[in-house]
């Protein structure tokens, strides 16, 4: 079996549901169910015996040891993490907690459960790293894209605390050498993508009559991954990956940020026409900047490719049409999500961003 972390997340969920869809190697799934976790994602897994759902947190030494000597087993996934860049900027504490002593911990456990291995159980061990392409840093426009030697610049308290996490994770290689590998995706977007980030806000702010905030000029570039493409390379990484490697992830998809919003205007116009028959886009509505707002990530993903055969299946027009049929098609899923803690977050983001 499997140990994944942060399996009632986005990604992590995705990567779940995907798993086990497609074999019956069981998963236990460790998960500390912070806002971000959300169990109704989970809900077709309810009484499948090949999934067992632990709440906890990847810094809980002992229950980490614990799961590791009770189920023995060959990876572990580490997805586990606070991931939204503004929370970070807003209250950092969680992001250093979880992202950085968090995965130490983890690290440690692991390190422990590994050196009690031996012949091909421990050979075949992998530890994967789930991270971001953020740790690289900001591009200017004519750069080219991120490969794995860019050196890191992180600029966020996100991006900061996941490069602490990518580094704890290459010196648990260099110096026990614990069978690691490490990806740097960028930005997901699909199902079960909670509606603080841009597209899924974007979505559900459209439909409910709401403002679109787009921060600034809405020209910031970031490049689009479908997130079952993502799921797909962790898995192609788990089982042909070269211990020690980092292999950066991507869609080959650059946008700016105001192009996705038009995109989903577009695709709302087209499926749920609004009542007054105008376009969602009169909702756009310029917001005051996120500070240090990196202009330009970019991913060059030609080693996975050419090393591991892996590149995406879905294109962004492919991909964002699915996602947007998808939050029509689940509007109890969304407001089970509004109902949360999501509410109060919302609230206190953008109480003072009403105006450029
Ligand atoms: P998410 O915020 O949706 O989910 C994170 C999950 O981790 C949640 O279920 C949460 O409950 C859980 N969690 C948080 N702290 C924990 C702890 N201390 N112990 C156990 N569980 C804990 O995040 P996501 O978008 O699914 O991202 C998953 C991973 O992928 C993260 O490591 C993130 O840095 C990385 N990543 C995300 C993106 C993206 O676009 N979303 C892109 C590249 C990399
Ligand atoms: P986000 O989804 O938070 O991902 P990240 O910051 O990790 O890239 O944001 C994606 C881009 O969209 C980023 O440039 C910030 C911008 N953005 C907005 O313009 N408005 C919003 O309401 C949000 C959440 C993000």
């Amino acid at each position: 079996m499997i140990l994944v972390t942060g399996g009632a997340g986005f990604i992590g969920a995705n990567f779940v549901l995907d798993w086990l869809a497609r074999n019956d190697e069981p998963v236990i799934n460790l998960d500390k169910l912070t806002y971000a976790g959300n169990m109704e994602t989970l809900a077709s897994l309810k009484e499948d015996p090949r999934h067992i759902f632990v709440k906890g947190d990847i810094g809980d030494s002992a229950l980490v040891a614990d799961l590791l000597a009770r189920h023995q087993p060959r990876a572990v996934i580490n997805f586990a993490a606070e991931s939204h860049v503004d929370r970070s900027i807003s209250s950092p504490e969680d992001f250093i907690q979880t992202n950085i002593v968090g995965t130490f911990r983890l690290l440690e456990a692991v390190r422990g459960y590994w050196g009690g291995l031996s012949g091909g159980t421990r050979d075949g061990f992998r530890f994967v790293h789930v991270s971001t392409d953020e740790v690289y840093g900001s591009l200017a426009s004519a750069d080219p894209a991120f490969t794995e030697s860019h050196r890191y610049e992180p600029n966020s308290p996100y991006s900061a605390s996941k490069a602490a996490s990518d580094h704890l994770v290459r010196a648990y290689r260099h110096t026990y050498g614990l069978p690691v590998l490490t990806t740097n995706c960028s930005n997901n977007y699909g199902p079960y993508h909670f509606p603080e980030k841009l597209i899924p806000l974007m979505i559900i702010n459209a439909l409910a009559g709401k403002p679109l905030p787009v921060y600034g000029d809405g020209m910031q570039v970031r490049d689009w991954l479908y997130v079952k493409d993502h799921c797909s390379a962790i898995r192609s990484v788990l089982e042909a990956g070269g211990p020690g490697e980092v292999y950066n992830v991507g869609g080959w998809n650059e946008k700016p940020n105001i192009e996705i919003v038009q995109t989903i205007c577009a695709l709302l116009d087209e499926f749920r026409p609004r009542a007054d028959g105008k376009s969602y886009r009169e909702q756009i509505s310029y917001v005051k900047d996120r500070p240090g707002h990196d202009r330009r990530y970019a991913i060059d993903a030609s080693k996975i490719q050419r090393e591991l055969g892996w590149k995406p299946v879905e294109t962004f027009e492919t991909g964002i049409r699915k996602t947007v049929q998808w939050y029509l098609a689940n509007p109890e899923w969304v407001s089970h999500v509004q109902s949360g803690a999501y509410r109060e977050w919302v609230q206190t983001q953008y109480a003072d961003t009403a105006a450029a």
